[in-house]
């Protein structure tokens, strides 16, 4: 099958490579000049396991195509990915300027008949909207399809993601419109969600804000699991065997970040308020997942009487392990409340080297600890587990090590005389 994506973030650039590695012929769109070359040319510019190799193979089999041309894809294409970004306003509404130009192009250039995929995560009603939107530009409709098939890659994971989906989730008007889908994913072993268009969006939404709340009532449980000296690891064991609950998404730790879960719960808040519904839940959630941070600030504070001229080395950028993305990040977060008390930071992520005014980012690990007087873990990369803890603790200053991911055992780290304080470890 000839397919079209629109956008070429992780989501696009996974969707099309995989579609590419299942067979179809794919043409990936972006209007970005400079990342289209370098992709032309084989070079990936994200870091996503995987994706580097399987673009160079599927560029070799002459299955996959990088263009900027947008329209003469959308002629030669039946089908027509959109995956480009729908970044957050303030208040939790969308800016669909990338989505409403992709349509605007769309509707000048159909001329036979296309099967519109929505990937891109859009608030419910969104893809009726576009429905409507083509009808009044005059596409008659008998010539399109649109389809809603929301996207739950995990930056990091997303090529296993996108061969090894759990379920395929597809919101249609039609119910002819599935044979295509049917056709596209054939190899795929998952099965089918089949809803309306709004069912499917909602469910997109539902996963994130159901995910990120299983995040922020661990953390809440292990704030007070803390005060009650309990073990967090223990439940959380304890509650992920529990066939109901699933072991997933219940690490402690200083929250969650990126681009999908804090954008995801502000967004459904604010569908619900469109419709005059308060979702408490999600703004609790979101209120946990604020203030976590400060939890672990104040407990440093207990043990200096201020942060000024503090030397804190933070470990991980990344909103988490194998990715180079910070947006949202919560080490982010923790850095800036910290410089704010007047704390100077050092920091070092195996793949993150951001030019930052106010920190220090170093190449390397141990440069990054010298003569620190705290350590925090941020993000929980592996590299963190297997340091020269003996090497670490003799380039410091202070003995303070902050576990923000529990993924140090305390009672080894304690040999190495270290005051550990970990997310309600015991
Ligand atoms: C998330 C979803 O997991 C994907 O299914 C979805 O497709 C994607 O959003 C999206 O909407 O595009 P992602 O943002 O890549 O994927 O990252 P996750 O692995 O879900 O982690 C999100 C955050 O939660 C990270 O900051 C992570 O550190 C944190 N987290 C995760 C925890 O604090 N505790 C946990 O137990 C799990």
């Amino acid at each position: 099958m000839k397919i079209c994506v629109i956008g070429t973030g992780y989501v696009g650039l996974t969707t099309g490579t995989v579609l590419a590695d299942l067979g179809h012929e794919v043409y990936c769109v972006d209007k970005d000049k400079l990342k289209i070359e370098t992709l032309a040319r084989g070079e990936v510019p994200i870091y996503e396991p995987g994706l580097s190799e399987l673009i160079v193979r599927n560029k070799d089999r002459e299955l996959l195509h990088f263009t900027t041309d947008i329209r003469r894809a959308i002629q030669k294409c039946p089908v027509i990915f959109i995956t480009v970004g729908t970044p957050a306003n303030e208040d939790g509404s969308q800016d669909l300027t990338a989505i409403n130009e992709v349509i605007k192009t769309l509707a000048e250039e159909i001329t036979s008949h296309k099967t519109i995929i929505t990937k891109s995560t859009v608030l419910p009603g969104t893809n009726e909207k576009i429905i409507e939107t083509l009808i009044d530009k005059g596409i008659d409709s008998s010539m399109f399809d649109l389809i809603s098939n929301p996207e739950f890659l995990r930056e990091g994971n997303a090529v296993y993601d996108m061969f090894h989906p759990d379920r395929i989730v597809v919101g249609v008007k039609r119910k002819e419109s599935m044979k295509i889908v049917e056709e596209l994913y054939e190899k795929l072993d998952a099965p089918y969600i089949i809803t309306s268009l709004t069912g499917a969006e909602m469910i997109k939404y539902a996963s994130n804000a159901f995910l990120a709340t299983k995040i922020s009532f661990i953390n809440e449980l292990s704030r007070i699991c803390d005060a009650y000296n309990v073990e967090i690891t223990d439940i959380a064991n304890a509650l992920g065997q529990d066939k109901r609950i699933a072991p997933y998404f219940l690490q402690a730790g200083l929250g969650f970040g990126g681009s999908c879960f804090p954008k995801d719960v502000r967004a459904l808040e604010y569908a619900a308020k469109q419709k005059n519904i308060v979702p408490e839940i999600l703004t609790a959630v979101q209120h946990v997942n604020d203030t976590q941070v400060d939890v672990y600030i104040e407990k440093l504070m207990t043990h200096f009487t201020k942060l000024e001229g503090k030397k804190i080395t933070v470990w991980g950028l990344a909103f988490k392990p194998e990715t180079d993305d910070t947006r949202e990040s919560r080490a982010l977060v923790l850095i800036k409340k910290l410089l704010v008390k007047g704390a100077h930071i050092q920091a070092y992520d195996p793949i993150v080297q951001l030019p930052q005014k106010s920190i220090t980012v170093h190449h390397d690990i141990y440069e990054s600890i010298r003569g620190a007087d705290v350590l925090i873990i941020a993000t929980e990369w592996n590299q963190f587990k297997t340091v020269d803890w003996k090497k670490v603790k003799d380039l410091m200053k202070g003995d303070i090590l902050v576990d923000g991911r529990n993924i140090i055992d305390p009672k080894r780290i304690e040999s190495y005389q270290f005051q550990y304080i970990g997310v309600a470890r015991q």
